[in-house]
């Protein structure tokens, strides 16, 4: 069904779970106002389906969902339901304002869940998922159905439910290697089987769902595409449950760079594909590992001589894929401190962040002419670094003023801090262990704020002693889990704007919740 073809191929639908399954990766809780900006940066990169969230989840959940249904266009939102009433009635109580909203239902198939999780038998699973997507179908006509751990499941007991849901009213049928069990082999000969199996599977798309936990998830998606899927569930660097699941940049370039062994193509505009990685890890903080393939920070870097050799040779001698083509500029010097507004502006575009308003611009620009006042070369990567800073900034309740901090190893290290508390000027002074201890103390007491910080971490974002330092905390406060992040010249400064940034998110979570 649906199937597209043009001279690379037929056409394989991204459904993109980042903002569902990768929110589920510990300690990745986005707010409101993240996953929308992030929703709005899944649609610049062209994915097909954006999956909203679990609207049943919380309310929090929910109005996520909804915020997203009811705003963004040119793209399908589903979100997820269990097959049961409430869940489904509620998901499309979120989604209903959306273009071509699709309710996402799943019920588990495999023997393992029905005896110990759903204590049912498979006619009863049967008889609950053709009920379940009828529900759903009287809503709306666009309806995907996942077999909760279907690779671990008797194959033909889910040809049996896909056949049964796809009569009832299913669009998409998804087979999900929930526990990341499979191997490519294997899970390329059960979706053939699924699709000599199933009679009217024409009628469907065939989707995979995998987790990475043996490393795999990228590997079966490509086997079960061989094998008939047309539709990958995927995450932004790889983000989800557990090890994660399959990554999104990832299956998109190996389709891209090997479209000769290949014939598939996506509708994804890769040279987005850098700016989102970097706001996914900035927004759940979950830093993406230097290795990584395609978005790691040393995916394009050439450290042997003969390498770096050959590259000034010839690109292609050691380069499979454009840098650019994911969207990463050369990092080379950019603007200065004479350069205007408008230069400023046509550069963050270059660099694929085009989504900002006019109000976050001039924060920008403002950011970028102070730092420029202080640091020599200016390369995109500051200018990166400020875009994220600013603009993933949440409302603040508690803003610096100035910091004064003395280090050293013969001194008493002290900071003086004063900031902004709900829009009245405090201010004080701490000894601690170090400049930074005295610093966390000093707005400890100033915010009136109790947390443990259980990370702490600093990086440099260019090379040079007038590098611009990044800071990222993540606290526990008030129950709640959340990540801080700040950046500056002096690394001080920087874990103060972390720790403030890590405390306004407590706040507006506090405040969401409220309302
Ligand atoms: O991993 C899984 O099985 C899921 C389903 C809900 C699709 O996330
Ligand atoms: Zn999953």
């Amino acid at each position: 069904m649906m199937d597209e073809e043009n001279s690379h191929g037929e056409k394989i639908y991204i459904f993109d779970t980042t903002l569902r399954d990768g929110e589920q990766s510990p300690g990745a809780t986005m707010n409101m106002q993240e996953k929308f900006r992030l929703a709005q940066q899944l649609v610049r990169l062209r994915v097909d389906v954006i999956e909203a969230g679990f609207p049943i989840a919380s309310v929090g959940d929910f109005d996520c969902v909804k915020n997203i249904a009811d705003n963004i266009r040119d793209v399908q939102i589903t979100a997820l339901a269990r097959a049961n009433r409430k869940d489904i009635d509620t998901a499309w109580a979120a989604l209903k304002n959306g273009d071509n909203p699709r309710i996402h239902t799943f019920l588990a198939t495999s023997d393992i869940h029905l005896e110990y999780k759903l204590k049912m038998d498979r006619d009863q699973v049967l008889e609950l998922a053709v009920a379940s997507v009828k529900q759903a179908a009287k809503y709306t006509s666009n309806v995907e159905f996942s077999a909760e751990d279907a690779s671990r499941s008797d194959l033909d007991f889910v040809c049996r439910v896909f056949e049964a849901v796809i009569k009832a009213g299913a669009t998409t049928v998804n087979f999900p290697d929930t526990t990341g069990y499979a191997v490519p082999d294997e899970f390329g000969r059960q979706i053939r089987y699924l699709m000599e199996h199933i009679p009217n599977i024409d009628k469907a798309v065939l989707s995979v769902h995998c987790h990475n936990d043996l490393g795999l998830a990228v590997a079966n998606s490509l086997a079960a595409l061989q094998a008939g899927a047309r539709q990958v569930e995927s995450t932004v660097n790889g983000i989800g449950e557990r090890a994660g699941n399959t990554a999104m940049e990832e299956l998109v370039m190996v389709l891209r760079t090997r479209s000769d062994q290949l014939p598939f193509y996506t509708d994804v505009v890769t040279e987005h594909i850098y700016p989102s990685s970097k706001m996914v890890s900035t927004i759940t903080g979950m830093t993406v590992q230097p290795n990584k393939a395609i978005v790691g920070a040393n995916a394009f870097a050439h450290e042997s001589g003969i390498h770096q050799d050959g590259i000034l040779k010839e690109r292609t001698t050691y380069e499979i894929m454009n840098p650019c083509d994911i969207g990463l500029s050369s990092g080379s010097l950019i603007l200065g401190k004479h350069s205007g507004r408008h230069a400023i502006k046509d550069r963050i575009q270059a660099m694929g962040y085009d989504g900002l308003s006019d109000e976050e611009l001039n924060s920008v620009f403002v950011r970028f002419k102070e730092l420029a006042d202080v640091k020599k070369d200016m390369v995109d990567e500051d200018l990166e670094a400020i875009i994220m800073d600013e603009v993933l900034r949440v409302p603040e309740v508690y803003q610096l003023l100035s910091l004064g901090a003395m280090s050293g190893n013969k001194t008493m290290p002290t900071a003086a801090v004063r900031l902004l508390v709900h829009g009245k000027e405090v201010k004080d002074a701490s000894i601690g262990v170090g400049a930074i201890d005295g610093t966390f103390k000093t707005i400890a007491q100033l915010t009136g704020t109790k947390s443990r910080l259980l990370y702490f971490a600093v990086s440099s974002i260019t090379g040079g002693t007038d590098a611009q330092g990044e800071v990222m905390v993540r606290l526990e406060c008030d129950g709640k889990i959340v990540i801080g992040q700040g950046a500056d010249p002096d690394i001080v400064t920087a874990a103060a704007k972390a720790y403030l940034n890590g405390l306004n998110r407590v706040a507006y979570l506090q405040a969401e919740k409220e309302k």
